[in-house]
């Protein structure tokens, strides 16, 4: 699929088929995701995939019950690491990981719409629940969740959506 084409059609998917994804669509999904820049090429995140039933059924309890993260054949949640020697002490310092993991989470989407794939960035979530259902280490945090699936309806990657208009998005030599 064309690159633009890609862009232009990932929607947030909150409606899933059963269908399972097969294991190299997944894998290329995972690999287009650690391929993302990162400051200093610290790479400093991991993918933990969700297809445990009970265990997602949990993770859409610790969502604010948003049924969808947990009707779907698998579940991803992306987590970063802050690491004190690579904040430079800029402004951006604090914000490093959260940066990080914000890229490669967009390769994924971006990727899983190439396959086909629905998603949805999930902001609305209990960090420490997420973290202590799945292990994650304490000086690790989850960044964003995310449903994985064929959408049940194709025609949800088509839906209109609002963005700024050329105008409001860019402008020439001046905010
Ligand atoms: C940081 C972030 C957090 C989000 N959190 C949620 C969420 O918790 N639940 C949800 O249904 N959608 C969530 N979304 C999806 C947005 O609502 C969605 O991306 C936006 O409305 C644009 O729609 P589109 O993704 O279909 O283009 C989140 C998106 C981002 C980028």
């Amino acid at each position: 699929m064309d690159f633009y084409e890609v862009i232009n059609t990932r929607r947030s998917i909150r409606k899933y088929k059963a269908t399972e994804i097969p294991q190299e669509v997944i894998k290329k999904v995972m690999i287009a995701a650690g391929i993302a820049p990162s400051g200093r090429n610290r790479q400093k995140w991991k993918y933990i995939l969700v297809y445990d039933k009970k265990m997602q059924k949990q993770l859409v309890e610790f969502c604010r019950n948003q049924e969808f993260v947990g009707n779907c054949p698998v579940t991803v949640v992306v987590c970063g690491a802050s690491i004190p020697q690579h904040n430079r002490g800029n402004y951006m310092g604090e914000f490093g990981m959260l940066m990080d993991t914000s890229i490669t989470f967009t390769h994924f989407m971006l990727a899983a719409r190439a396959e086909g794939l629905g998603t949805c960035w999930i902001g609305l979530y209990d960090n420490e629940k997420v973290k202590t259902l799945l292990d994650v280490p304490e000086d690790w945090d989850v960044v964003a969740l995310s449903p994985l699936g064929y959408p049940e309806d194709e025609n949800a990657f088509h839906s209109n959506i609002k963005r700024l208009d050329y105008d409001e998005l860019v402008s020439i030599d001046q905010f």
